[in-house]
């Protein structure tokens, strides 16, 4: 039976709830598949899959490089590290390229980006908010994303820069003030995401792939 736009089960969410054994929700599979330049969001997306695991679904981590064939996974979460406004390329060409298993399996996207420990900034604007990748709208139209997350990401000025972004901004004053140095990820709040998304893969039925 198909499934369409990123529907939790095959059928209702009450019958699959009710139908599923313990078996089948042990082999309910998934990917937390991510994209990360200096490591921060590779450790986020280890963090959401090693909460997944205690939940008793089965996960692979890996990134979008390394994802593979997609086919064998009943739901995915994705993130990405945030950089000019953007997911990192690799990311967006993973969800692009992708675009018609994902919505038609369960998902999730999560970005890595802000930095500092401010939630609103000096114009009273919501940081997260105004963190959002520029492709979230594109993807919540493609993928039909169950939920979507931007966390507080890590910086350190000290690690050899890749790309040039990167470069430049390390020569701007004015670019560097705006970059906090720290790990400013908040893993309560990463934890307490992984938590309800595992009670939401609960309902997914195991081998609707
Ligand atoms: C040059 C540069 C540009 C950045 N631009 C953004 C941005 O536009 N939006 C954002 O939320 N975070 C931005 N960040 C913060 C990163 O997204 C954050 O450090 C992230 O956690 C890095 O993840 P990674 O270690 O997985 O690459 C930027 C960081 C750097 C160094």
């Amino acid at each position: 039976m198909p499934r369409g736009g990123g529907a939790l089960t095959r059928g209702s969410i009450g019958a699959a709830s009710a139908a599923a054994t313990q078996d089948e929700v042990m082999n309910v599979r998934v990917l937390v598949v991510y994209a990360s330049r200096h490591g921060a969001t590779q450790g986020i997306a280890e963090r959401i899959a090693a909460r997944l695991g205690q939940g008793g679904v089965e996960v692979t981590v890996k990134s979008t490089a390394q994802a593979g064939d997609l086919a064998g996974y009943d739901a995915f979460v994705i993130g990405s590290a945030a950089y000019a406004f953007h997911w990192l390329k690799e990311a967006t060409a993973f969800v692009r390229r992708n675009r018609s298993l994902l919505a038609s399996r369960p998902n999730w996207l999560f970005s890595s980006g802000p930095l500092g420990t401010e939630t609103i900034d000096a114009q009273g604007r919501d940081v997260r908010a105004e963190a959002e990748p520029r492709e979230f709208g594109e993807f919540r139209e493609a993928i039909h994303p169950r939920d979507q997350r931007i966390f507080f990401g890590a910086y350190d000025p000290t690690s050899k820069p890749i790309g040039f972004i990167e470069r430049f901004t390390r020569m701007m004053p004015a670019a560097r003030a705006a970059m906090p140095a720290g790990d400013f990820r908040d893993w309560d709040e990463i934890e307490a995401w992984a938590a309800r998304i595992a009670g939401e893969l609960t309902l997914v039925p195991a081998g609707s792939r």
